[in-house]
This record gives C-alpha cells, sequence and structure tokens, in this order.
C-alpha cells in the first residue's frame, strides 16, 4: 500500500476509535475496505453483527439497504454509509408503493410476504418476515403451511429457493443487474477452460447459470465450501470482491472469476462507490447517515427480528 494509503488507513482507525465506531463491510467490498473492517462477512453475518455491535457508530460500507437495515436494527445508534449513491438494482426492482398496491389488487390470496434483505425499509415494512442468501431456504420452511406465499423482490433466488424447498411460491419480477450478466455459454466456456475446478454460484444467478454449478449458496457459505473442499482451484460465480475475502483466506488455493459475455469478472457498480477517502469524511463528519421516520423503523424491524430469530 502507499503512504498515502498508510496514512489514510491510520486516520480511519484513530476515527473509528474517536467515535467509539465499528466498521462493517460487505463481502464485495474493494480490498482495502475489507482489510481495514472489523467484520466482513454477507448480509445475514453483517445483519447479526449490527443487532449485537456495542458501538455507538455504525460505518458500514456496502450498499444503503444494508445500512438502513442496521439502523432499523439500532434506532438510537448512528449509521453512516460511504456513499449515499450505492444503491442495489435488485432493491429498486421493488418499489413499495408498486408492492403495496400489488398486495391490495390480490387480497383474496392473503400472501405471507417475504422479502429478501435487499430490498427497501418500506417493503420489509409490508413484509411478514425477512431473508437472506444464507438462511432463505430455512426461512421459507418456516413459513404458515396454510398461507400463500410471495417471494420478494428476486425471482431467480426465489425460484432456487421453491427448488430447494418444493414450497410453491409467488415470485416478483426482480433481478440482480451484476448477476443476471453471467450467461450459460460464459461458465461453459471457463468451466471447459478449466475442468478441475468446482463451479461456486451464487443463487441471485439465473437458472441456466445456477444448473452448471456444483454448489450455489450465498457468499458466506463459499468460505467455507471452498475451505472443506479437497479441490485447489474455484471458479467463482458471483461479485468481484468475493474473490479478495477468498484469497485471503485460503492464499494456497486458486479462485477463477466467473466471466460474463462482455467482462473476464462483474464488478457492482453500487458497492464499488465506498471508497477508503469516503469511509474516513464519513467517520469525521459522521454523514452521510440514515435515517427514517419511526413508525417505518419500527414497522420494518418486526420481521427483520423475526428472520434473526428464525436464524438463532
Ligand atoms: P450475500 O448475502 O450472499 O452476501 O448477498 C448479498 C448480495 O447483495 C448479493 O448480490
Ligand atoms: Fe444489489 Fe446486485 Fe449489487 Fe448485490 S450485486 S448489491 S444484489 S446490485
Amino acid at each position: 500500500m502507499s503512504t498515502l494509503g498508510v496514512d489514510l488507513v491510520e486516520e480511519i482507525l484513530a476515527l473509528k476509535k474517536q467515535r467509539n465506531a465499528v466498521i462493517l463491510a460487505h463481502n464485495y467490498q474493494v480490498k482495502e475496505i475489507q482489510e481495514v473492517a472489523d467484520f466482513v462477512g454477507d448480509s445475514l453475518g453483517l445483519s447479526i453483527q449490527a443487532s449485537t455491535t456495542q458501538a455507538d457508530v455504525i460505518a458500514f460500507c456496502g450498499v444503503h439497504f444494508m445500512s438502513e437495515t442496521a439502523k432499523i436494527l439500532n434506532p438510537s445508534k448512528k449509521v453512516i454509509l460511504p456513499d449515499l449513491d450505492a444503491g442495489c438494482s435488485l432493491s429498486d426492482s421493488c418499489p413499495a408503493e408498486d408492492l403495496e398496491s400489488y398486495l391490495k389488487k390480490h387480497a383474496d390470496k392473503n400472501y405471507y410476504v417475504i422479502a429478501y434483505i435487499n430490498c427497501s425499509a418500506g417493503v420489509k415494512a409490508l413484509s411478514d418476515v425477512i431473508c437472506t442468501s444464507g438462511n432463505a431456504v430455512r426461512i421459507v420452511n418456516r413459513a404458515p403451511a396454510d398461507r400463500n406465499l410471495l417471494f420478494v423482490p428476486d425471482q431467480n433466488l426465489g425460484q432456487w429457493v421453491i427448488e430447494q424447498t418444493g414450497r410453491p411460491m409467488d415470485l416478483w419480477k426482480g433481478a440482480c443487474y451484476v448477476h443476471v450478466e453471467f450467461t450459460r455459454q460464459s461458465i461453459q466456456k471457463i468451466r471447459e477452460a478449466h475442468p478441475e475446478a468446482p463451479v461456486v454460484a451464487h443463487p441471485e444467478c439465473t437458472t441456466a447459470v445456477r444448473l452448471l454449478a456444483d454448489e450455489v449458496c450465498s457468499t458466506e457459505r463459499m468460505i467455507s465450501y471452498c475451505k472443506d473442499h479437497p479441490a485447489h482451484a474455484f471458479i467463482i460465480v458471483t461479485e468481484s470482491g468475493m474473490l479478495h475475502r477468498l484469497r485471503r483466506e485460503m492464499p494456497a488455493k486458486t479462485f477463477i472469476p466467473g466471466p460474463t459475455e462482455l467482462c473476464a469478472c462483474a464488478d457492482c457498480r453500487y458497492m464499488k462507490r465506498n471508497t477508503l477517502e469516503k469511509l474516513r469524511d464519513a467517520l469525521h463528519s459522521l454523514e452521510p447517515s440514515i435515517e427514517m421516520p419511526e413508525s417505518l423503523r419500527a414497522r420494518a424491524e418486526i420481521p427483520m427480528r423475526l428472520m434473526l430469530e428464525w436464524s438463532a
């Protein structure tokens, strides 16, 4: 790291101490942020950390819905996101007003709404329970047997969960713009080049890609799968930040990025908006911070707490 980088890290660590802050980072963050974080993980691990932290300030290096989730669980704490424009295409694919109208229009179905955590506080507030990719199968298995299930917003994750649980669900037609860029052809090609390497894919990928995978799992489970597996090389079909986490934890193994039709690996433009400089500035000014009306927060907390209870 450059001298400038070292100074920046020192500044961040000093501000962190001064603010009594914890730095939480998603597995898709850039290498420099992962290295300065107190905890790096998937959405489930980050939610658990956010629900148990003793810090006064949560510096959330991820995307908006993740920091909003931390605020939902910690109304009295300051939650900061280095770049407020770090959004999520999947979350954007299900505006709360659209879900509300849909539920009204289909009131006869009396839906039990299961929302993937990649959604806004407004969508969470309309849901019965939240899930992540790490616990979706378990959560859907616990949903009331006598209710019609509506799964929002990711149709690909929802389809995978239907196959895993055998539980029919109606699916919102949302998708992650990063994961749908992997195609059957692009993954088949890399698999032919590395026939010895198991293919590990995130469940936000399309069914066509998932069918080529040896393992479909959350980003955190990718770590334990590759640790436990005897293979020396793996093809990783998810966002590029994951490769850093895998290489850091398993330096003796080789991780090959799953390519898209256009690129050798896939970056989430939202996750990559956060930088060390923006993190330093946010810890300094405690802005941008996440705020929401208390009535919305309190309603959104109910399905979040139920998820944490069912995941324990
Ligand atoms: P994980 O919960 O598996 O880390 O996934 C989060 C995400 O945004 C995937 O695109
Ligand atoms: Fe959202 Fe996809 Fe980026 Fe994950 S990778 S934060 S689902 S846009």
